[in-house]
């Protein structure tokens, strides 16, 4: 077990910087998660910590020891990737088995170690097999089962799941989770998937462009972002936004010239709209409301999720549509109908001109 320091970590591919300084602490036992668009530079970090991929400048510490020019198998790091990077000519035992043959350990106390590791990850009946016999599910188990029996001091998975198909992804992001519970190694773990970062994470750290946004835990991420990238990529369906600009003399949010919005739909207070230019809603926090609240728009179209509805609605003077979800399977609604829209959570997101939260 170990923490994992970042400290002024930048990393160059020639001239062109993919990694901008970046400084974050991995506590030891954690499961952090990097989540972030492609090309931000979150496979580039995981490589550093193994040791695949040199490091252009700042300091990187496991377990307070500088390890930026150490070997990938002098750091106690092991990976798994997306696409498994099994052995085809050996069997899974040998798959498995092969790290520890290499460091110098006896066959018995490999083969021990392998079985324990197997019974662990329900693989024991697949041992003897080679990777083209197994399923894309049970490959990613033994690469799993790999790292695991080198009993590393931190963990790093590269979107591992993402070859697989939905249910199994679940079921594997569940063992996953009850491993960290278990080994309580730290982990630290790429993805696209919203549902797995929200889920595995104990933090997230989200990234853009070599640089990291916001660190927080799942809840603090959704409910309070730092800015605008980070609200809009956390969350599915995505989030509204909204411009706006505030009309001192009447008190109000002009977000097109045909609609207004009082502070009071919001329950928010007018001197915090005053500094904002742009409304964050989440389509889970807008409701329909029999009311007239002023917030009106015209269903376009309609989206069934089988527990829920997406609604999708034209508001007078704004291009982009704008999402709302409706917590039934079945509604009354039709597309070219006119609704009034409420807002359901206390917290209203707003954010200035920068993006940043206000
Ligand atoms: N060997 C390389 N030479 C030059 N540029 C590279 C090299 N490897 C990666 N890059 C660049 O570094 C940036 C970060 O790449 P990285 O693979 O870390 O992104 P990522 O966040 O993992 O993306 P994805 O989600 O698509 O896997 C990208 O712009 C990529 O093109
Ligand atoms: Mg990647």
């Amino acid at each position: 077990m170990a923490s994992i320091t970042f400290a002024h970590i930048a990393k160059s591919y020639k001239d062109t910087p993919v990694i901008k300084g970046i400084n974050l602490e991995v506590a030891d036992g954690e499961f952090m998660v990097f989540v972030g668009p492609s090309g931000c530079g979150k496979s580039t970090m995981l490589r550093m910590v193994a040791g695949l991929e040199s490091i252009t400048a700042g300091d990187l510490l496991i377990d307070g020891v500088r390890v930026n020019e150490l070997g990938p198998s002098e750091r106690g790091a092991a990976m798994v990737f997306q696409n498994y990077a099994l052995y085809p000519h050996m069997t899974v035992a040998q798959n498995m088995g092969f790290g520890l043959r290499m460091s110098g350990m006896a066959k018995p106390a490999v083969a021990l170690q392998v079985q324990e590791v197997a019974q662990t990850l329900q693989i024991t009946h697949l041992l003897e097999r080679y990777p083209k016999a197994l399923s894309g599910g049970q490959r990613q188990r033994v690469a799993i089962g790999r790292a695991i029996v080198r009993r590393p001091k931190v963990f790093l998975f590269d979107e591992p799941l993402s070859n697989l198909d939905a249910s199994l992804r679940v079921q594997l992001r569940i063992e996953l989770a009850k491993l960290h519970q278990q080994l309580k190694t730290t982990m630290v773990y790429v993805t696209h998937d919203q549902t797995e970062a929200m889920t595995l994470g104990q933090r997230i750290a989200v990234f853009n462009q070599g640089h990291i946004e916001q660190v927080g835990t799942p809840v603090e991420l959704y409910q309070k972002p730092a800015n605008r990238f980070v609200a809009e990529f956390l969350g599915s369906p995505k989030i509204n936004m909204l411009g706006y600009t505030w009309d001192e003399a009447k008190q109000v949010m002009r977000i097109s010239p045909h609609l207004a919005l009082p502070p009071s739909l919001f329950k928010a207070a007018p001197h915090r709209l005053a500094q904002g230019a742009l409304l964050g809603l989440r389509p889970e926090h807008c409701t329909l409301s029999a009311q007239d609240t002023g917030f009106v728009g015209t269903i376009e179209f309609m989206e069934y999720l089988g527990d829920s509805v997406l609604a999708y609605l034209h508001l007078s003077g704004v291009e982009e549509l704008f999402r709302l979800k409706i917590n039934q399977p079945h509604s009354p609604l039709k597309v070219g109908q006119v609704v009034n829209i409420a807002y359901s959570n206390d917290e209203l997101m707003v954010f200035g001109a920068d993006g940043l939260a206000v």
